[in-house]
């Protein structure tokens, strides 16, 4: 008796806590459910994302200027790019995690550019996004950005202005957040994944934005790279053990690299570790996506691994060759580096989407073609009067995304990472946080997000000439009243 006394009251405690924290709209779940089920959502996120990175770390300073060249990439052939400190890929920035970064920038092209850094979550002021969080950086001048990374992981950065060209032409680099105490891999090697559309003299189709990419998924070359030539050779030792970091900075290709020959997991997606580590089989790297690879040679079944993209199986892509050089010891073992906290989030299909994005295009607009979010075309000088969907600081969202089209859509967040909870309504889980997910034909995917960072984000197509033409849309991100 005592007990059911007891118990009715901690239950009419609950309900009045419940309906108290609850604002009501005519499209919410029973009062009783939805807040409990929030709060049990955000208790599986605390401790999602890394420790707050170490205070106090050096300042790391650095001159970056864009600027046309003329490089041998490719063949060798000597190609006219527009390159980041002349070289293309750019150069690959390492900072430790607790370290700020200061980048000198300088824009000696013909054109205005902005450096957004993907995947960062750096100020809303340093996004590098022209419109939104600062004007564009026009020829001769210089830009000073500067933040402290908060995540460690695999990184790059290129342009934001007229990027269907400008990551075209050579654009991009990499930017590693190494963790406080680094694992002791043998080695830590990038491999910068794009491909180019050149012409029969070797140097890049100069059409930008045809109709053809825009009625396609964007841009596909006619050769593919890994660091800027198709004759990557890795060489190692025979009992190496390394982190290999793939980026895809091609403007609209989707790679699908056949790992099977490797002793190879997938420890990271996007920058963020996953759950465990997990098996590479299948796994699709979307443009902007970065994957990073624990990759044991010792036991090798040969002394040359050719690792090859097979996306369309019937045409498949040379990537790179990992060739065994030379006998070396065995890599202590150490346990490949995780992160367990991510959500499962099991239950957060049945709260209701805070948004559905519907993904589709048109004709018209000043490429013949339009890509739309929600039956809006963005193009660049509008991004400040956009309509923005609001998310609350520190709350869980779903976010749906309808693709009524027939294309691809990698769509990337700014300012945060999310988890994918389902394709086409059946829940996945996926074990790790992303910050692009790719959208096949006529696919529904939903997914999770905390967001964490103030501001005003974009969020778009990262099919470049996608973006370009309309598909792409802000989220305003503020802290709670
Ligand atoms: Cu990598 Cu908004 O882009
Ligand atoms: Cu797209």
């Amino acid at each position: 008796m005592h007990d059911a006394v007891t118990r009715a009251f901690i239950v009419a405690a609950l309900v009045v806590i419940t309906l108290g924290g609850c604002r009501s709209r005519s499209s919410d779940p029973p009062a009783a459910t939805k807040p409990t089920l929030d709060s049990a959502l955000l208790r599986e996120f605390a401790g999602a994302y890394p420790e707050a990175a170490p205070k106090g770390g050096a300042l790391r300073e650095i001159d970056i200027v864009a600027a046309e060249t003329v490089l041998p990439l490719v063949d060798g052939t000597a190609m006219r790019v527009w390159a980041y400190n002349g070289s293309v890929p750019g150069p690959v920035l390492r900072v430790r995690l607790g370290e700020t970064i200061r980048v000198r920038f300088t824009n000696k092209l013909p054109q205005s550019t902005t450096i957004h850094w993907h995947g960062v979550r750096v100020p809303n002021g340093m996004d590098g996004v022209p419109h939104v969080t600062q004007p564009a950086i026009e020829p001769g001048q210089t830009f000073v950005y500067e933040f402290a990374p908060k995540d460690a992981g695999t990184f790059w950065f290129h342009p934001h202005v007229r990027a269907a060209e400008q990551v075209e032409r050579g654009l991009y680099g990499v930017l590693i957040v190494e963790d406080a105490a680094p694992l002791p891999y043998t080695r830590d090697v990038v491999w910068v994944l794009d491909d180019w559309l050149r012409d029969a003299s070797g140097q890049i189709v100069e059409q930008f934005v045809t109709p053809h990419d825009l009625a396609h998924d964007g841009r596909w070359g006619n050769v593919v790279t890994t660091n800027g030539t198709t004759k990557e050779t890795l060489v190692v030792g025979s009992g190496d053990r390394i982190r290999l970091r793939l980026v895809n900075t091609a403007n609209g290709r989707v790679f699908k690299p056949d790992l099977s020959a490797l002793d190879a997991k997938v420890i990271a997606i996007d920058g963020m570790y996953v759950r465990e580590p997990m098996s590479p089989k299948g796994l699709e790297i979307a443009p902007g996506n970065r994957v990073d690879l624990d990759v044991s040679l010792a036991g090798a079944s040969s002394s040359r691994i050719e690792i090859v993209d097979h996306f369309y199986a019937s045409s498949p892509n040379h990537l790179a060759d990992i060739v065994i050089g030379a006998d070396s010891p065995v890599a202590p073992p150490f346990a490949s580096p995780a992160h367990a906290r991510v959500p499962k989030w099991a239950e957060a299909m049945s709260v209701p989407a805070h948004h559905d994005y519907q993904l589709d295009a048109r004709r018209g607009g000043p490429y013949g073609v339009e890509w739309t979010i929600d039956g809006v075309a963005m193009h660049d000088h509008d991004h400040a009067q956009a309509s923005s969907v609001t998310l609350e600081h520190g709350k869980f969202y779903r976010l749906r995304f309808t693709n009524l089209s027939s294309r691809l859509h990698p769509i990337h967040l700014h300012g945060m990472f999310f988890r994918l909870l389902a394709r086409n309504g059946n829940a996945v889980d996926e074990p790790f946080f992303r910050d692009t997910a790719l959208i096949h034909a006529k696919e529904t995917i939903d997914v999770g997000v905390v967001p964490l960072d103030d501001g005003r984000w974009m969020m778009h197509c990262h099919i470049l000439e996608h973006a370009e033409a309309g598909m792409m849309t802000t989220i305003d991100v503020r802290s709670g009243s």
